[in-house]
This record gives C-alpha cells, sequence and structure tokens, in this order.
C-alpha cells in the first residue's frame, strides 16, 4: 500500500484522462477527479486498456465549487493520508474578440483556469507541507507564455497561473514542495472543439473578417497538432523526479515561440504572428 498517491482535476477528457491511465499503469494510486462522474466511461476504456482499473478512484470533484473541493479534499486525506503529487489539469478555453466577450464568459474563464486550480492547491497544500514532501503539476500553456489574439480570456488566465506558481514554488521551496508547470503548444483534445462552440461573435461584428481568418487558423492547427503523448511522457518524468524544475514547455510549436520570442525584439515578433495568422496590422 505504499504506492504514491495522485490527485488530478478534470480526468474526464484530454491529458486528464490519459495522465489517470498512464499513471495508473506505472503503479501510482491516481484520484481521477472529474465534475460529472457520469462521464468517467472513456476513462474507465483507458484504465481497462492499461489493466490498471484497480488503481483508479474517480471522485467527483467540480473546480469551481468550494463544497466539492472540499468533499473531495476530506475523502482523499481520509481514504489514503497523504497526496504527493497533484496535478491541476482542468481548464477551459474562452475564445472571442474581447470587446465582444461578455463578462459571464471572463468570470467562467477565470473561475475555473485561475480560481478554481488556486482554491484546489489550497485544498491540497496544508497536508504536503505538513508531510513535508509533493510535487504540484499546474497545466499552464504556450498561452501562459505568449498572448494570441481571439484568445485573450485564456492568455490571460494562463499568465496568472505561471506568476501563481512562480510564486508558490517559492513559498514551497522550503518545505520540500516541487511546484511546477507544464507548457505545452497544440495538442488533439477535445478542448479546440468545446471552446470553438462557444465563441461570441456578433451577428454585425467588425471582427468578423479577423475571426474567420483566426478560425482558418484554428482549423489548420487542430488538423496537424500532434497526439498527446508527449505531454503525457512529460508528465510521467515529472512524477517520477525528486526535484523538478519549474517550466517544462512541451511540444514543437512551443519551442519556436520561445526562442523567437527571446530572440526577437517585440515588434517583430508580432508583426510575424499577425502574418502567419493572416491577420493585417
Ligand atoms: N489541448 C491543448 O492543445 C492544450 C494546450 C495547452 C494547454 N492545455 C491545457 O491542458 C488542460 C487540459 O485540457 P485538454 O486539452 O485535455 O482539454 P479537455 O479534453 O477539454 O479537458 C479539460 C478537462 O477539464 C475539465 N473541466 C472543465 N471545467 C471544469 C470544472 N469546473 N471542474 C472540473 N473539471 C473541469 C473538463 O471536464 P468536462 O468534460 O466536464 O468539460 C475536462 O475533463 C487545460 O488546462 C488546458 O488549458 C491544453
Amino acid at each position: 500500500m505504499n504506492r504514491p498517491i495522485v490527485v488530478i482535476t478534470g480526468a474526464s477528457s484530454g491529458f486528464g484522462l490519459l495522465a489517470s491511465a498512464a499513471l495508473a499503469k506505472e503503479g501510482y494510486q491516481v484520484i481521477a477527479t472529474m465534475r460529472n462522474i457520469r462521464n468517467c466511461d472513456a476513462l474507465l476504456n483507458a484504465a481497462r486498456e492499461a489493466k490498471a482499473e484497480a488503481s483508479i478512484d474517480i471522485v467527483p470533484l467540480d473546480i469551481t465549487d468550494e463544497t466539492s473541493i472540499k468533499e473531495a479534499a476530506d475523502y482523499v486525506i481520509e481514504r489514503y493520508g497523504s497526496v504527493d503529487l497533484l496535478i491541476n489539469n482542468a481548464g477551459v478555453a474562452v475564445g472571442g474578440f474581447v470587446e465582444e466577450i461578455p463578462s459571464a464568459e471572463w468570470e467562467r474563464q477565470f473561475s475555473t483556469n485561475v480560481l478554481g486550480l488556486i482554491a484546489v492547491t489550497r485544498a491540497f497544500l496544508p497536508h504536503m507541507r505538513k508531510q513535508r514532501k509533493g510535487t504540484i503539476i499546474n497545466m499552464s500553456s504556450i498561452s501562459g507564455q505568449i498572448g494570441f489574439p481571439g484568445l485573450a480570456p485564456y492568455a490571460a488566465s494562463k499568465h496568472a497561473v505561471e506568476g501563481f506558481s512562480e510564486a508558490l514554488r517559492l513559498e514551497m521551496l522550503p518545505h520540500n514542495v516541487y511546484v511546477c508547470m507544464i507548457e505545452p503548444g497544440s495538442y488533439k483534445t477535445d478542448i479546440w472543439k468545446k471552446s470553438r462552440g462557444q465563441i461570441s461573435l456578433r451577428a454585425d461584428s467588425p471582427y468578423a473578417e479577423q475571426m474567420q481568418a483566426l478560425n482558418e487558423q484554428v482549423d489548420r492547427i487542430i488538423e496537424q497538432a500532434p497526439s498527446p503523448d508527449e505531454v503525457i511522457e512529460r508528465i510521467l518524468q515529472i512524477a517520477r523526479h525528486p526535484a523538478p524544475k519549474l517550466r517544462y514547455p512541451v511540444g514543437r510549436n512551443m519551442r519556436t515561440t520561445l526562442f523567437l520570442k527571446h530572440l526577437l525584439p517585440w515588434s517583430w515578433l508580432e508583426k510575424l504572428i499577425l502574418r502567419q495568422l493572416r491577420l493585417r496590422s
């Protein structure tokens, strides 16, 4: 019963689902949380395929709901006694052009990606601090390093995750708890489809042309996006690492973007981005 204990949010699909199955297969006890446990079939199938069903405990957790967070954290501590790895993976992507995105959508973006992530972290932090060990992986993004047009709410939320993680890492290092971030480029998961369906655009929008250009670009990115294997492999590497570092960029477009961001003056970079996205400056 000395298997390391992992808690992961947003395990119903995408990275969360695949990471849960992969970690369970590697011998971790995975508490795979999701806001609606009726959506657990895909995870159960993946776990069965990995012959790791017995190592996955599916627990309800809506990261925007304080009661749900408390109930999940209490359950985990009572049942398993500790948490060795917390993966703050759950997230949504709100897109559109800033002036047209309603306040409720900004709130949904921040209550999930930022305030939800912080609240889940705070629920487990006292236990990790007291046990003087543990790792927290916050799922950031290429959008935590650079703000692309049409994705301001998402970019702002991931930039907030970056600042939060930097500060928390320095607070927790003296307690032997390692906070780190994975910063993936674009990968094939449901997040694109889900966010595409919810983009706000007025019928008479002055941004209609820009949105169309962006949509075509996003279609191309989704089509060319690789499967999430690299991200899952990175999660496994961090889980095994006794002292992981702060940032783990993953993906070809991420490495190129970071390289250019550090190499080029910003005025060049913005021209390049607008040209690549086929938006006029
Ligand atoms: N895919 C990419 O290219 C990419 C790139 C960079 C970063 N990321 C980040 O990776 C993380 C996982 O995304 P993904 O690509 O795997 O997308 P995904 O398949 O849409 O997974 C997102 C997960 O978050 C869950 N979620 C959303 N709101 C929640 C809430 N309030 N409480 C609990 N769970 C909630 C979703 O649950 P439901 O099924 O109930 O909606 C789903 O399980 C996100 O933080 C995302 O920003 C993704």
